[in-house]
């Protein structure tokens, strides 16, 4: 009886993302518990819930397991970063044996639950989110494993899971362009579906945007967010500290030595490695970019910084004449432009690995003391080659500023 009461309830929504898939087919119970069919094409993870953002969500996030099963995991969304596991003993992976797993779906499951799970009722109204990723999560058996940023998410309004109706249900995503068509994923006979697509591939919608460039298969966007980290580890720490300490305490000691260090330091180790870094996270993250957490815009703006610092310090080079008496003002707006972009980096280093665990991924301890270290290290290098070598300018001023009892 159950089933064919079922079967008169269901309302499905596929979506379809430049030629990724994801349908999700349900209806209520007499009972009052709620079916849920989810076929998605991801091959990582897929979570559907309620809610209208993930600043405030319950979400069903599944993941084939190691048997070939699915692992399922309830978690409470409170913001862009890693949802919380919460207890949830009343959903339960369920089945629907009158509908066919379209030839697409990677992942593929029922679910049974009430209309209220962790304190976000389902209604006739309520707005869900979706999203997926190609990435599997770390512990596939775990209902606590931490996954990988979605690479889709799209928000779902107009979709009624609650009624046993059979009238078609508008389906209307954030932004895209809708179309209805007919179902090409459930297959019971007796009734229509409605189903919308959208495809972000020829709207460039944001809801469902895709990045430049897709990832490979062979690797995750946490990989490419920890090689950015370490890249701008190398810019904004190790090679500054080296390039400055050069250009401040060991212009004497390496003569003409000091000033192609400092250039190849800051030009290629700062500059390029800078450039480099920022462009690998904007074409593999989907828009938009530079945009929300701090740490994006105040990155771009120390990009940009950067550049016109590297302007600066060839005028100062060029311009350059060691019989000037004065430290000119664009010498002195390369010293302070860098020592603000130095400041900066600091605060962005910090926000960005702030940042990186805010998106779910962990950073170890080692980590996080590794960093202190090394700044530790740099500010100590500072203080000896303050108080045992002394800032060393070139040209005339430097001798005079050595000798001061001349004056
Ligand atoms: C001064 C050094 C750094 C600069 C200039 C910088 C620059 C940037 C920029 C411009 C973006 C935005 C890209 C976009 O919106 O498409 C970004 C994103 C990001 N960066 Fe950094 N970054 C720095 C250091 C770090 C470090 C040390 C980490 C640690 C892992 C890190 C982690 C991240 C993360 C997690 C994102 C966000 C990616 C996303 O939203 O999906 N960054 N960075
Ligand atoms: C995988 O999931 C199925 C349910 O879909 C479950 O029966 C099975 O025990 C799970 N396997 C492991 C190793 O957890
Ligand atoms: C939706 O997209 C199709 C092509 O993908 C286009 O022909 C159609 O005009 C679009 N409709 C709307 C309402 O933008």
């Amino acid at each position: 009886m159950r089933k064919s009461q079922l079967a008169t309830a269901l309302t499905a929504t596929l979506l379809v993302f430049a030629g990724l898939y994801f349908c999700v087919t349900g209806g209520t119970d007499t009972d009052g518990s709620v079916y849920l069919t989810i076929h998605a094409s991801a091959q990582g993870w897929v979570g559907f819930g309620t809610g209208l953002t993930m600043a405030n969500a319950v979400v069903h996030i599944a993941y084939t397991n190691s048997t070939g099963g699915v692992t399922l995991s309830t978690r409470k969304s409170t913001g862009h970063f890693m949802p919380q596991v919460i207890e949830d003993t009343e959903t339960v992976l369920s089945s629907n044996q009158q509908l066919a797993t379209p030839s697409w779906a990677r992942i593929a499951f029922t679910i049974k639950r009430p209309l209220s799970v962790g304190g976000m009722e389902i209604t006739s109204t309520s707005p869900y989110i979706f999203a997926q990723s190609s990435s599997a999560p770390d512990k596939i058996d775990s209902q606590s494993a931490t996954f990988h940023y979605h690479s889709q998410r799209v928000m779902i309004t107009g979709l009624d899971l609650t009624t046993a109706a059979i009238a078609p249900v508008a389906m209307i995503a954030t932004t895209s362009n809708t179309t209805s068509v007919d179902s090409t994923s459930g297959k019971s006979a007796e009734k229509t579906q409605n189903v919308a697509i959208i495809d972000s591939g020829s709207s460039g919608s944001s809801a469902s945007s895709q990045p430049l460039v897709a990832l490979p298969d062979s690797i995750t966007y946490d990989y490419v967010l920890r090689v950015h980290g370490i890249m701008m580890f190398v810019a904004w720490v190790v090679s500054p500290t080296l390039g400055v300490f050069t250009a401040r305490y060991l212009k004497d000691a390496l003569g003409v030595w000091w000033f192609r260090i400092h250039v190849f330091l800051m030009f290629v180790g700062t500059g390029l490695l800078t450039a480099a870094a920022i462009i690998l996270v904007v074409v593999f993250k989907p828009p938009p970019h530079f945009t929300g957490d701090f740490h994006r815009p105040l990155g771009i703006a120390i990009g940009a910084g950067m550049l016109l610092q590297i302007v600066l310090g060839i005028t100062s080079d060029r311009l350059f004449s060691p019989n000037r008496t004065a430290v000119p003002w664009w010498d002195k707006a390369h010293w302070w432009l860098g020592r603000m972009l130095i400041a900066a980096s600091v605060v962005n280093v910090v926000k960005g690995v702030l940042l990186y665990q805010d998106l779910g991924y962990d950073v170890s301890v080692g980590v996080k003391a590794g960093l202190g270290a090394a700044y530790g290290v740099a500010v100590l290098a500072f203080v000896a080659g303050e108080v045992f070598l002394g800032q060393i300018h070139h040209g005339k001023i430097a001798s005079a500023a050595e000798k001061p009892q001349v004056c």
